[in-house]
Order: structure tokens, then C-alpha cells, then sequence
């Protein structure tokens, strides 16, 4: 009877005790975007839902290799933001779980390809295109003409004025490594990335800091997203955004719930809610003018027009594979940033 009794009694008291584990709900978030936008999404999705979130904002790269790090006991629960390319690596070595959204009639064909092809464990939450800005005064400032395209980076005069990530690190700098391949073949695009070596002042960790740089007027030319380069621009800064000449490649920003997370649930409901419409148009508040992946959400008339850019076909599924992602990391970091300035 007591044993009973102590049985019922401990029922019980794991029932009463559900509301406050409730309560306590939590999420860690990793992520990949610009801090002010990754701010927005923590504490919107605390709002919105009382979960209590902790976020910590890591370039791509490097928050693959985090999440690669810990998959023995994984730490995170969800990777949102970031080049698509290392959340389509960690799909391919099963870092991230697969995941149908109700969410996904709302979404651009472009971002369920994206799902596609990483067997549902990633999905497009906004797409952007490489290019790059330029601080007008200081071009002024040292005699230097306008770059237009990617060549003309290469120019002798641009020496110590340009700066750029590092692709081990950073998405945006790995995007321009797969774009430069893409564009111009593996040979002559490593050779363009020696001479572009050559001009660098700084390899960053993060993938906007060079034009942030620009900015301040620390930097002349960066090589970022355009639209981190608009961002500059619409903040008052005399930056100049560039979409080279010869035509450049683009990112699908991704989300991928990180495998084995300690709360799946609220990786989920995360992830219907950056979804959204409503959430995707709060981007608009830090002046993040990617292109959102839900149909509804609101743009920006200084969101850079992706009609008027030439976009490569950029070969996804390839450049964000394990193998060639190591390979040509690996060559970069060989052949390229070893050389002498
Ligand atoms: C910026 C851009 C994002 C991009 C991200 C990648 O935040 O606005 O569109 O996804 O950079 O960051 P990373 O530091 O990995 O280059």
C-alpha cells in the first residue's frame, strides 16, 4: 500500500510539475547573418513564444565546423542564416535533421530546391548576390579609378585597397571563391585569385566586415553580398555598390535543426516561424535587403534587383558537396594564402 502510495504520489507530482518544465522551455540558436538581424530573431522568436533563447552569432564556416565539433553531443539546436553551401555540407554528413514545414507552400520554388537537394535538412530562407562596394571618398582620396568588374580588382593601383573574408571561415568569401571557379575555370580563377591575393590588405573572419571597413573608411574596396554593401550605402555612408561586369554568383541563405539537439521542438516551431511572412519582413528593420524566401514577405525598393544583375547558373549542389567544399577550401589555402604580398 505505501509503495502504492509513494508511486501515486510521484505521478502526481511529475504532473504538477509539467507547466513550469513547460515554462522553461529553451532553444540555442546559431547564427549566420548579420548580428542586429540575428538579435531580431532571438528576441522576436522569445516574444513571440516565451521560449527563452541563447544565440550566438558565428560566420558560416565557422559555425559548420562548430556544429561538426560538437555532433557527438550536439550543443545546438538551430543554424538559421548563413550561405547555403556549409548547411548543404553538414546535410551530406548527417549534422542536421530533416524536417517538412507546413510552412513550405509559402515559400520560392528556389528555397525548396535548396531543400531539395539535402534531402529536406536544409531550406532557402533568403538568397542575395556577391559583388562588391567601394568607398567613394577614398577612391577620390588616392586617384583611383571605379571598378567595374572582377578584373579590374587585379590592377596594380588597388594594391593594399582591397579586402575580403576568408573562405574557410566565412560563406561570403567561400561564395567568391566558388563564383571565381565558376566564372572563369579552376585554373585561370585560382590564378585570379592569386593576383587578387596580391591587393589584399586583410583576409576577415566575417564575411561583411569588409565592407563594414569601407564604411569607417579603414577599407577602399570590399567584397561582400551586395546587399551588405546597400546596407552602408542606406546608412549614410559613401559606398558605391557594384554588380561586376562579368556577372557573379548568389547565395540561398539557409536554416538546417542541427541532429540529436537537445530541443527539437522548439527547433521546430523555430523554424515554421522564420518562415513566416511577418518575420521575413522584420529583416527590412536592420536594413537586411536580401530576398526573402516567403512569397509574401516584404522588400525594399534599396534591396539590390537581382532581374537587373547577371547571374551565374551556380552549381549548388556541387560547390556546397564535402569533398569539393575541402578541396578547393584546401587549394585556397595551399596554393593562395600562403604567397607572399
Ligand atoms: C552577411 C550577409 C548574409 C550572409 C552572411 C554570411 O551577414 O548579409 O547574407 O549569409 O553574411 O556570413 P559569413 O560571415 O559566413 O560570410
Amino acid at each position: 500500500m505505501k509503495k502504492i502510495g509513494f508511486t501515486v504520489f510521484g505521478v502526481v507530482a511529475a504532473l504538477t510539475a509539467m507547466p513550469s518544465m513547460a515554462n522553461a522551455e529553451k532553444l540555442t540558436l546559431y547564427c549566420s547573418a548579420n548580428e542586429d538581424w540575428c538579435q531580431v530573431m532571438a528576441r522576436g522568436f522569445e516574444e513571440a513564444t516565451g521560449i527563452d533563447v541563447a544565440m550566438t552569432r558565428k560566420s558560416s564556416g565557422e559555425t559548420f565546423a562548430q556544429v561538426k565539433a560538437e555532433s557527438s553531443n550536439p550543443k545546438g539546436d538551430i543554424w538559421w542564416g548563413g550561405t547555403g553551401d556549409p548547411h548543404l555540407q553538414a546535410a551530406e554528413e548527417d549534422l542536421t535533421a530533416p524536417y517538412i514545414s507546413p510552412m513550405r507552400g509559402k515559400l520560392h520554388q528556389w528555397a525548396l530546391d535548396q531543400a531539395a537537394s539535402a534531402d529536406d535538412k536544409t531550406i532557402g530562407v533568403y538568397s542575395g548576390a556577391l559583388g562588391y562596394g567601394y568607398n567613394t571618398k577614398l577612391l577620390a582620396d588616392n586617384n583611383l579609378a571605379a571598378p567595374a568588374c572582377w578584373k579590374d580588382l587585379l590592377k596594380p593601383e588597388y594594391k593594399g585597397h582591397v579586402q575580403m573574408a576568408n573562405p574557410n571561415s566565412s560563406g561570403t568569401a567561400y561564395t567568391t571563391l566558388a563564383t571565381i571557379v565558376q566564372l572563369f575555370g579552376e585554373e585561370e580563377g585560382f590564378t585570379f585569385m592569386k593576383g587578387l591575393h596580391k591587393n589584399i590588405n586583410q583576409y576577415t573572419k566575417s564575411g561583411s566586415a569588409p565592407i563594414k571597413a569601407a564604411g569607417r573608411g579603414e577599407n577602399t574596396i570590399g567584397i561582400v553580398f551586395m546587399h551588405d554593401a546597400v546596407k552602408q550605402a542606406i546608412s549614410g555612408f559613401p559606398i558605391k555598390v557594384v554588380a561586376p561586369c562579368e556577372g557573379t554568383g548568389f547565395e540561398i541563405g539557409s536554416m538546417s535543426i542541427i541532429k540529436d539537439g537537445r530541443n527539437p521542438e522548439s527547433a521546430k516551431k523555430f523554424y515554421d516561424w522564420a518562415l513566416t511572412a511577418d518575420v521575413q519582413s522584420r529583416a527590412l528593420e536592420v536594413n537586411a535587403f536580401q530576398v526573402p524566401s516567403n512569397k509574401s514577405a516584404k522588400t525594399s525598393p534599396s534591396a539590390p534587383d537581382m532581374s537587373s544583375i547577371k547571374l551565374i547558373d551556380y552549381n549548388f549542389k556541387l560547390y556546397g558537396s564535402s569533398a569539393e567544399r575541402k578541396r578547393l577550401l584546401k587549394k585556397w589555402d595551399d596554393d593562395v594564402s600562403t604567397l607572399p604580398q
